[in-house]
């Protein structure tokens, strides 16, 4: 197993100061100590509590526009369609709406959250590896973009519901190239021990059948080979095998309307380097340039991930045997990617005086009874005394989607913060609706 290549683990750590000079979004006010944008985070501490996801409005706008640049400056037609698995705040989707983007979604769930928020059924690409013949049925009806098909089993089921509904289904087919993205093998998905899409070399007879049907219209391929991958050599093997394949396709005389790169670029969590967008376009434009074809590409953590922190209360510090462990309000129910993939998430005091105290290491953990709830082990970090505030940094992709009820714990609230104010964009819920599908 890899590890997790988010964790600056073989490099020093960076102290509080170099996380906070990398995020240019992020300052420090002697008097209410760390703001997000201008809004001092112990404000919206106070008039929303915690734990509490803080959204930036600017960054998130910042990103997106600065990746559609990279990819216009590498003269590609490519519409990016953000992949809401890592972030699905209505919000936050709206705004992705009016900057332009398209969707990708895995669930109707996930369907349904980008027609809520604005996205043309047309502008929805559906994905993933076990799409139910509801889920199918449902998407086709109500008019979706573009099914990326996982399988030669699930092309046959798409074909019946569609031939059933009387329509074409427009899929394109996943290709799983066989290359290793070099990310943490949870997120690794373009291997061929991964279940994800559709071997390379049963891809020509498929496509070639698949464009006798008359249920089908054939907009192209698709690729993702993982997450969170911050070298571009994975991204050109990969690249390279589909352009290939297209290659083969086109020769054959076979229709391809679009080609669908998938998401997976990655992002720094401490200060360690990451491929700037214009790079991956350049890649991007080695591989696909010359056929001038309008691409695709699905990016989730990439665009939201610096954009969102989580907002925690110190409960208390207690001086263990062997350690010293800030214990917080927020839990790996809230956020748990440094449990599941022992990511590394940067931790910062809120209060100006802690910003600037001496540090030592210490545990940060949440309340759950569980010894995987640790955010981050032997962190340099000030003393702590309760109701003190922390910001775990970079959690805008990933975050709250994958939060749980687990232990009975409330999903925390969300706010965005916009032209130096700040929105509450999803309510805390209640202990009472923890119990509102109980039926005895
Ligand atoms: N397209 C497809 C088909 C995907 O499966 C994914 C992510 C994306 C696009 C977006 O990938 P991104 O640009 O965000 O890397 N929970 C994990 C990440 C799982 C990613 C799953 N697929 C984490 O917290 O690191």
């Amino acid at each position: 197993m890899h590890e997790a290549p988010d964790q600056p683990s073989a490099r020093a750590e960076p102290g509080i100061a170099e996380l906070l000079a990398a995020r240019p979004w992020l300052s420090v006010a002697p008097d209410v100590g760390l703001m997000l944008d201008e809004v001092p985070l112990a404000r919206l501490a106070h008039e929303h509590g915690t734990p509490l996801w803080v959204y930036s409005d600017a960054v998130l706008t910042a990103r997106y526009r600065a990746l559609e640049a990279a990819l216009a400056g590498a003269a590609l037609s490519a519409r990016i369609h953000f992949a809401l698995k890592a972030n699905d705040t209505l919000a936050l989707l709206r705004r992705l709406v009016a900057l332009g983007s398209g969707a990708d979604v895995v669930s109707i769930g996930e369907y349904e959250a980008a027609r809520r928020a604005g996205f043309a059924p047309q502008a929805i690409v559906f994905s993933g590896v076990g799409k139910t013949e509801a889920e199918l049925s449902t998407a086709l009806v109500r008019g979706v973009g573009q099914i990326n098909v996982e399988s030669a089993e699930e092309l046959a089921t798409i074909t019946a519901i569609a031939a059933r509904l009387g329509l074409r289904a427009p899929i394109a087919l996943r290709v799983n190239p066989d290359v290793d993205a070099g990310t943490h093998a949870k997120i690794t998905t373009g291997k061929a021990e991964n279940k994800f899409g559709i071997p390379s070399d049963r891809i020509e007879p498929l496509y070639a059948e698949a464009a006798t049907s008359p249920s089908l219209r054939l907009i192209g391929l698709a690729v993702h080979i993982g997450s969170q991958i911050l070298a571009l050599e994975p991204y050109r093997r990969a690249y390279g095998r589909l352009a290939d394949l297209v290659r083969r396709l086109l020769a054959r005389g076979l229709p391809v309307e679009r080609i669908d790169l998938g998401g997976g670029l990655g992002i720094p969590y401490g200060t360690e380097p990451a491929p700037p967008p214009a790079a991956f376009a350049a890649a991007v434009h080695e591989a696909f340039g010359a056929f001038r074809l309008p691409l695709i590409v699905e990016p989730g953590r990439w665009l939201v991930g610096p954009a969102g922190l989580l907002l925690s209360r110190v409960v208390l510090q207690k001086e263990g045997a062997a350690r010293r462990f800030v214990v917080l309000d927020a839990g790996m129910n809230d956020l748990l990617r440094p449990a599941l993939y022992d990511a590394w998430h940067g931790i910062v005091p809120v209060d100006a005086a802690r910003l600037h105290a001496p540090v030592s290491p210490a545990d940060v953990v949440g309340p759950v009874c569980e010894t995987g709830d640790t955010f981050a082990r032997e962190r340099a970090l000030p003393q702590f005394a309760p109701n003190d505030l922390v910001a775990v940094l970079d959690v805008g992709a990933y975050g709250s989607v994958m939060s749980s009820n687990y232990n009975l714990r409330p999903r925390a609230a969300a706010v965005v913060v916009e032209g130096g104010t700040a929105r509450l964009v999803r309510r805390r819920q209640t202990i009472l609706e923890l119990f509102s599908h109980d039926m005895a």
